[in-house]
């Protein structure tokens, strides 16, 4: 390979702290990074120890101020209420600024931590920037998850103050947020000492006296304030961002500052092939790190136009509203996942409803989030007629892991490869004694330490489970929990996980969680869930149930119980549809359930008996009581 992309990863190969040492001036530091590399710091090393900054800086004032004042920063785009709304740079930053010294009015300082969990609005991203303006460590929250599931991150985050919406809208229903935060109060242990809410008209909320407080009110409050950037360490930490473990227990993955700012800054121009003024647009949620490196955080430090858009692909109001987002704002670079073009071709197979729309200033289609199925990818080449670009990463990583880098020129495509490793990821498929296997060859998929600027720097409060969950099964490496491999030209590929996360809608969920809940149904003995191969989704829960023997209720009313049990405990976000009373698991003799012969079954592949199953009689039952609920589809 000798291409641009090849000279520029063989340069990071060989003076990996001279590449970032480069990659670092495209930031506005206050104090410019000395040191490079601490790798006795934390559990895996710490990026600029030395260096001094604000991230909310790097992200507005510096433009406001720069020449930029007057460029739209921020498109609200909200089908849902009828809505477009743009905001310049000049105008973002006052909003923030204000919204700052109202939080600073309450109490909130340097390294507390708020929770955040809001509908895709602008006082969202405006609430993320305040805090990263005073230092504060926001911990933004899914809207899909229920109340248990906020209680869970509220309890581990311990934060100051929690900023909401009265409710957001979805394309089928209005989702009250207030009274989910209400409940998630009660359920959790910590209590903040406010929450700030921002009135909406289409459901307001009522005020709990003394705890909650109108949010436009107490911005009016501050008068002409306006709160400085804080001066930051490059190491301290911008934010905590939660994600399925394997157990109830979510990971706090905690994101530092001055390594993220430069990450995302280089992959701007060189990954994404973003120009400052261009118009970028990723359709994801701020709740997922997509949303906060591609919403927030990336376009705006590299001084282009976001949009955040608050609908979905279908259905607001109908399957043509991409191709009318990336017209109405002269999008040049479009982020999403393969799920919502699934959802789209389903809808408009021929992409009838594109026509009329401009789409000239749109260079590149970049999908992530799960494995982009080659079916899409052509589709969507065909629909957009342009470039597709495949990349993989993960919460843990904050940017790409592997992609291909369009500011670079871009690589030769072999679909169903994500292409590349980004540089700063020395990528390599190791056996279960940690050896590397040959190219071409399935492993786990892991990177050598340390990884790059931008990733995890730990588990909030918690160095022991980071070893633990990334770190010690290969030494020296980071275990991305992938399974895949890299074959003979340098490309990835990721072939499924190594643990019990699944992908549902480009949402990453953990089937052990999901049994955690079901098994708290009192007529429930035993329970497995699996990732059932869904055309949408790409994947979607599937529950067998165990009924105890004189169980209270009848198979098919647990059934329905368990299903309710699920989206009250972990949310509608799971979306878990299906469960299924079953006689018996199947088990080898060891007692392992065999959740992957079981998921063979139910996506109608060619299942054979395992030689090490206790009764291959209970797979044909598993079979049969699938079918009797029209499963395998087709
Ligand atoms: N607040 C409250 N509820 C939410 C929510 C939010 N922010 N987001 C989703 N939900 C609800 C949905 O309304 C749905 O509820 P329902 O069971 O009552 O229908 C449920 O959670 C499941 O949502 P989802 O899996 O997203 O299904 P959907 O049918 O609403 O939409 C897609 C399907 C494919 C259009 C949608 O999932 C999508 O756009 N996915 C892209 C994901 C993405 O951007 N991932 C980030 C990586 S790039
Ligand atoms: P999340 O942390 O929620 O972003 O989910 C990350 C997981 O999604 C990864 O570990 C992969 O399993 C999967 N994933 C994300 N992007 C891709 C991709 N481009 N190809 C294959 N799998 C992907």
């Amino acid at each position: 390979m000798d291409s641009r992309y090849a000279q520029v990863y063989a340069a990071w190969r060989r003076d990996p702290e001279g590449f970032w040492r480069d990659a670092a001036a495209a930031v506005d530091w206050i104090r410019p990074p000395e040191r490079i590399f601490d790798a006795g710091a934390g559990p895996a090393g710490r990026w600029f120890p030395d260096a001094t900054l604000n991230i909310c800086h790097n992200a507005l004032d510096r433009h406001a101020d720069g020449g930029r004042g007057t460029q739209v920063a921020l498109v609200h785009d909200s089908p849902v209420t009828g809505t477009v709304a743009r905001h310049t740079y000049a105008e973002v930053r006052d909003a923030v600024a204000a919204l700052a010294a109202a939080l600073a009015r309450e109490g909130v300082g340097r390294g507390d931590r708020v929770v955040i969990t809001m509908p895709m609005i602008p006082q969202a991203v405006f609430a993320m920037l305040a805090c990263a303006r005073l230092g504060a460590v926001h911990s933004v929250v899914f809207g899909g998850f229920a109340a248990a599931e906020l209680a869970k991150r509220i309890d581990d985050a311990r934060p100051v103050l929690v900023l909401t919406a009265s409710c957001g809208m979805e394309a089928n229903r209005i989702v009250a947020y207030k009274p989910l935060l209400d409940e998630a109060l009660r359920l959790a242990a910590h209590r903040p000492g406010r929450c700030l809410v921002w009135q909406r008209p289409q459901l307001p909320a009522t005020l709990v006296e003394g705890r909650d407080r109108d949010w436009a009110e107490a911005v009016a409050a501050v008068g002409g304030e306006r709160a400085p950037c804080a001066e930051m360490k490059a190491t301290d930490p911008l934010y905590i961002l939660y994600t399925s473990g394997t157990t109830g227990l979510p990971k706090g993955v905690v994101r530092d500052t001055g390594g993220y700012a430069v990450a995302l800054a280089w992959s701007m121009p060189n990954l994404y092939g973003v120009r400052p003024g261009d118009c970028f647009w990723t359709a994801s949620d701020i709740g997922w790190v997509v949303g906060h490196s591609y919403i927030v955080y990336g376009p705006l430090i590299h001084g282009a136009t976001t949009v955040l858009y608050e609908g979905k692909p279908v259905g607001t109001p109908d399957a043509g509203a991409f191709w009318r987002v990336c017209a109405d704002h002269a999008v040049t670079a479009f982020f999403t996942a393969p799920t919502a073009l699934r959802a789209i071709r389903k809808e408009d197979p021929d992409g009838a409803l594109r026509s009329g729309h401009d789409l000239s200033k749109l260079r590149t289609l970049f999908l992530a989030g799960e494995r982009a199925d080659p079916t899409t990818v052509e589709w969507a080449q065909t629909q957009f007629g342009l470039p597709v670009v495949d990349h993989w990463w993960q919460i843990e990583t904050g940017w790409c892991i592997a992609g291909n880098p369009v500011g670079l020129g871009r690589l030769p495509v072999k679909r169903g490869s994500p292409t590349v490793p980004m540089p700063g990821f020395a990528l390599k498929a190791l056996d279960e004694a940690g050896a590397e296997v040959p190219p071409g060859t399935m492993g786990s998929l892991v990177a050598e330490l340390p990884l790059p600027p931008g990733t995890l720097v730990t588990l909030w409060g918690q160095d022991e489970r980071m070893r633990a969950s990334y770190l010690s099964t290969f030494p020296g490496h980071y275990e991305t929990g992938d399974a895949g491999m890299v074959d003979a030209d340098g490309y990835v590929w990721v072939m499924g996980r190594t643990d019990d996360i699944i992908n549902v809608a480009g949402h990453r969920l953990s089937t052990g969680g999901i049994e955690e809940v079901l098994a708290t149904h009192p007529d429930v003995a035993e329970c497995a869930v699996i990732g059932a191969t869904d055309a949408v989704k790409g994947e979607a829960p599937l529950g067998f149930l165990v009924l105890k023997a004189g169980a209270a209720r009848g198979a098919a009313e647990v059934e329905r119980e368990a299903v309710a049990l699920v989206r009250d405990r972990i949310g509608p976000v799971a979306a878990f549809k299906l469960a299924v009373a079953v006689g018996r698991l199947p088990k080898t003799r060891s007692g392992k359930i065999l959740r992957g012969t079981m998921k063979t079954i139910a996506d109608g592949g060619a299942w054979t008996v395992p030689a090490t199953v206790e009764d291959p009689a209970v797979l044909d039952e598993i079979a049969a009581a699938l079918k009797a609920r029209g499963l395998p589809e087709g």
